[in-house]
């Protein structure tokens, strides 16, 4: 995900730049670039590739100047190369914006910049930004901030932004979804996407909320809101060391990703549905309508979110899928043809046995796709198409946001593929389009203090279990398996996740009274059957955690504890209850002492056989 960092003071800002460029290298790039401010006028220096290849550009053409904005890519909108990296600026050099985030109009602005006359040099959405703020600026009578405010009226997305202007001696910031932290310093002022970047300069910061713009000069700084409306936010004191500021002030790696939910899944999704039209704009290079069957391949937790891919794909698109184990597909010889879609999914897009199975598919003539996070993996230069679920770097080996992300992911390919198909009314697509849009917000309410201490409670009661057993059925039935891979790899208890319906046929042989089972029983088609599956635990006497939709109390008498989610529609609804699984996992294994974010024997990447 994209770094920001800004200064105004009396040092020189490059180093400043470059220093706090290199704290943020962990939220992973593929370009970097700077702009300082000096006697009235802005130079941009940018490379393509790692942060030695931009030092050794300012090596030879050093940045002199006490104001400037740096930023690293992360690319979303265009190739990773020298002209998409940020800083951007208007053609004649006056203004220069970075942003974190995505623009979803910029087509559309783009258009009608280009109708009045604008040049642009990039084939990044944020460029339309400084264009947007230069005509501003004009109208205004010369003011920056009213400018950028009354710009970002007019888009839609997610930014972190900084612009700055070559006739005045100020950087004006704002945020909506993309996160952007203040320093306070004295008789000097930093702005950074994270605090890592700032902590060798200030301990004061300020955290800006969403829809926060500010005005950072030599004497201060102003906040405001979007409606230029003063407001005041507090000055914290921070007191992490290097470790815990990349954390975010977490305790651990995993806790932070289970947190940064709500901002994975709004990167996800962003720019990519249309509710008002019904539309889903992928920008997919394959023809939706040319496949018969399709084939997801995975191992783990990205094996566990196309299961749940295969029950969205085939219920709206109509069209057979077949999920496997990577390890598994590329030993069994296994039918491929060029009608054939061969999705492959992959957090770190390097793990071997999926790009094997991968490359096994290709050999059988299928057309194939990732649904992949990290930006370059091995798996994306093999690929036909990538569609990234841009999750932003995950540390914690026991993968969080990478599985809702993908599962989001999964989702907008089922739509995708069922609109093509016509086997979704515009009706339909409409009424799962804006349940997708609603998925931020509903699992921001799962992770609520209140919800997060009652699982805790939960998980704290059962931490010395030697077994767990984990149902679910339909759409869910994966979000159990994901519940129990969870809780075996951090906590080291025994887990076994099973479709509801299957536990008569054998795993309800360990049932008995010190065995835990958490049953998935949110609202949805199946609730009733799966209801009768919980008496049947009951009758042997386990002990029933139930997930119940808000409000069920009816069902909240089968169980020995609830756990209450947001009510979603069903169809996505795996994404939010697996917060509350995620938790439970989480809160035993750190009940146990387990290192949640280094679990013994596991791999982050797993690049061996
Ligand atoms: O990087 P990948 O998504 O290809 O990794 C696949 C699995 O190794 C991974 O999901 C693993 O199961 C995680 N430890 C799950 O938490």
């Amino acid at each position: 995900m994209c770094g920001i960092v800004g200064y105004i003071g009396a040092r020189q800002a490059q180093g400043v730049l470059v220093s706090g460029l290199a704290k943020l290298e962990y939220r992973g790039y593929d370009s970097a670039g700077v702009a300082i401010l000096d006697h009235g006028s802005i130079q941009v220096r940018k490379k393509a590739g790692k942060l030695a290849n931009l030092g050794a550009e300012l090596a030879e053409h050093p940045l002199a100047g006490t104001l400037g904005i740096g930023h690293t890519r992360w690319a979303t909108h265009g190739l990773p190369n020298d002209t998409n990296a940020h800083p951007h600026a208007t053609e004649d050099g006056r203004i220069v914006i970075i942003h974190n985030g995505i623009i979803e109009n910029y087509l559309s602005l783009k258009a009608e910049l280009r109708a009045r006359g604008h040049e642009f040099k990039s084939e990044t959405d944020s460029e339309v930004l400084a264009h947007l703020i230069e005509e501003k600026y004009a109208q205004t009578g010369s003011d920056l901030y009213e400018a950028v405010r009354l710009s970002l009226g007019e888009v839609r997305g997610a930014y972190g932004i900084v612009v700055t202007h070559a006739d005045h001696r100020e950087i004006v910031a704002a945020r909506t979804v993309s996160p952007l932290v203040m320093g306070v310093g004295e008789g000097e002022m930093f702005l950074a996407s994270d605090v890592p970047a700032l902590l060798p300069y200030t301990r004061r910061m300020v955290f800006l909320h969403d829809g926060d713009m500010v005005v950072l000069s030599d004497s201060g700084y102003r906040v405001t809101d979007l409606q230029g409306r003063a407001v005041t936010r507090q000055i914290d004191q921070i007191d992490w060391d290097a470790e815990a500021a990349e954390k975010g002030g977490f305790d651990t790696y995993m806790l932070k990703e289970i947190y940064e939910q709500p901002t994975a899944l709004t990167n996800t999704l962003i720019g990519r549905l249309n509710d008002d039209s019904g539309e889903v704009n992928l920008d997919i290079n394959l023809d939706p309508s040319s496949f018969k069957r399709i084939s997801i391949i995975a191992c783990g937790t990205a094996y566990l979110a196309g299961l749940v891919g295969e029950y969205l794909i085939e219920q709206l698109a109509r069209i057979p899928v077949e999920v496997d184990v990577a390890s598994e597909y590329r030993y069994r010889d296994p039918l491929v043809s060029e009608h054939t879609l061969a999705i492959v999914i992959s957090q770190s897009g390097e793990t071997i046995d999926t790009l094997e199975a991968l490359r096994e598919a290709k050999k059988g003539g299928a057309k194939t796709l990732g649904v992949i996070n990290a930006k370059g993996s091995s798996m994306t230069r093999e690929l036909d198409d990538t569609l990234y679920i841009h999750a932003g770097p995950e540390i914690g080996v026991a993968s969080t946001k990478a599985y809702t992300s993908m599962v989001g992911a999964m989702l907008m390919l089922a739509l995708w593929l069922a609109r093509a198909r016509g086997t979704l009314s515009e009706a339909q697509a409409k009424e799962l389009l804006s349940a997708a849009r609603e998925l931020p917000r509903l699992v921001e309410e799962a992770l609520s203090p209140q919800r997060v201490a009652q699982i805790k409670v939960v998980a704290e009661k059962y931490a010395h279990a030697r077994d767990y057993l984990f149902l679910g059925r339909g759409v869910n039935a994966p979000t159990a398996l994901e519940g129990a891979l969870k809780l075996k790899e951090i906590s080291y208890i025994h887990a076994e996740g099973y479709a509801a319906g299957e536990m008569k046929h054998g795993p309800i042989a360990l049932i008995d009274e010190n065995l835990p089972v958490v049953v998935v029983a949110t609202q949805s088609r199946l609730l009733e059957k799966t209801i009768s599956n919980v008496q049947e635990v009951r009758a042997r006497a386990g002990k029933v955690i139930l997930l119940l939709s808000d409000g069920d109390t009816e069902n909240a008498q089968h169980a020995d504890d609830v756990i209450y989610v947001p009510r979603s529609h069903e169809m996505v609804s795996p994404i939010v209850n697996v917060v509350a699984l995620q938790l439970l996992s989480y809160f035993t294994a750190t009940a146990l002492g387990k290192d949640v974010d280094k679990p013994r024997n596991l791999a982050k990447s797993v690049t061996v056989e």
